[in-house]
């Protein structure tokens, strides 16, 4: 337990809504594994106030801040620099506070690979197909194309969204990604061949658990399948692949390994995550089949 104290700094999580998040548990507990005198505190804040927002951090002096659904590309031009990395993906989830500068960050690209690290997959020369296009599909992308990865493939309800992104990652060193509607008959064949399949889509999470973006019997045995939704745990999406022989990875690694990377932004350490770890498998072993969502 952190000892509150006149000298306590403060980490605030902004987003809109925010009170199922679990990143105040698992910050708070990082903070406290690490001897950090830091307190992590969930802001629910409305796009309006998104400024007033940011200078209330500059102005009470917080360390940093997390910045999840609805603000992370919003925030941008309210900042006074931003990472390269963050700028290309075109969204921000890590805010460090220096000196009254305050940095943007995107620590969901880097946490993603170091989950694929962590499981043993290396993306470099493999074809993946990513299902969705929106803010999580766009870190992932960029991500796996800055790891060398061989081919994409895109597959959006809103084909035009995914064109975009392919668009979008043009010069970052793949082919030009391949674009399918999901669920398009076409796309069976890539997925059977693809080494990684990834769903960034919200379909199969709490409380619509029933959904999922593809018909198991497409999975090959011995790829990797990946559900960026970590409630629940194991979705159907991962349920079905996990039946077919693949290897799984939950959504939860992600939210693991972004917020590790963000501890280190904001601390300049390593983080504990296997504290952390633990943390976030309590708090869904204690709410499952219930609300815990979002960063
Ligand atoms: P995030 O930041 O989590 O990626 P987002 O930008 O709102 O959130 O993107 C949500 C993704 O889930 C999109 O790919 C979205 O598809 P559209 O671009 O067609 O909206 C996808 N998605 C959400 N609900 C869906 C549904 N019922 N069926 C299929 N795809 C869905």
């Amino acid at each position: 337990m952190i000892q509150v104290k006149a000298s306590t700094g403060l980490v605030a999580l902004l987003g809109h809504p925010v009170q199922h998040s679990l990143s105040p548990l698992m910050h708070n507990a990082a903070f406290a594994a690490g001897g950090q005198n830091l307190v992590y505190l969930a802001f629910d804040v409305k796009p309006g106030d998104l400024a007033a927002a940011l200078a209330g951090l500059k102005a009470l002096g917080f360390r940093g801040a997390n910045v999840t659904v609805p603000h992370k590309e919003a925030i941008i031009p309210y900042l006074d620099a931003v990472d390269p990395v963050a700028a290309r993906i075109g969204a921000v989830n890590t805010i460090v506070n220096e000196d009254r500068c305050l940095k943007g960050y995107n620590t969901d690209g880097s946490g993603f690979l170091r989950s694929l690290e962590e499981a043993g997959f290396d993306p470099a020369g493999k074809r993946a197909v990513i299902l969705g296009a929106g803010g999580a599909a766009r870190a992932v992308a960029f991500a796996l194309a800055t790891a060398g990865c061989g081919s994409l493939v895109l597959a959006n309800r809103t084909p035009e969204r995914a064109t975009e992104l392919a668009g979008a990652l043009a010069g970052a060193g793949l082919p030009a990604p391949v674009v399918y509607r999901l669920g398009d008959a076409g796309m069976r064949s890539e997925v059977e061949t693809a080494d990684l399949v990834l769903n960034t889509t919200s379909l199969g999470m709490w409380p619509r658990v029933e959904e999922t973006p593809l018909p198991p019997d497409w999975f090959r045995p011995g790829q990797w399948v990946y559900d960026l939704v970590y409630n629940p745990l194991e979705t159907k999406f991962l349920a079905g692949a996990r039946r077919r022989g693949c290897r799984v990875i939950s959504g939860l690694d992600m939210l693991l390994y972004q917020g590790a990377a963000a501890f280190t932004l904001w601390t300049g350490r390593e983080a504990p995550v296997a504290v952390m770890d633990r943390v976030l498998r309590e708090a869904m072993g204690a709410s499952s089949g219930g609300p815990a969502a979002g960063r």
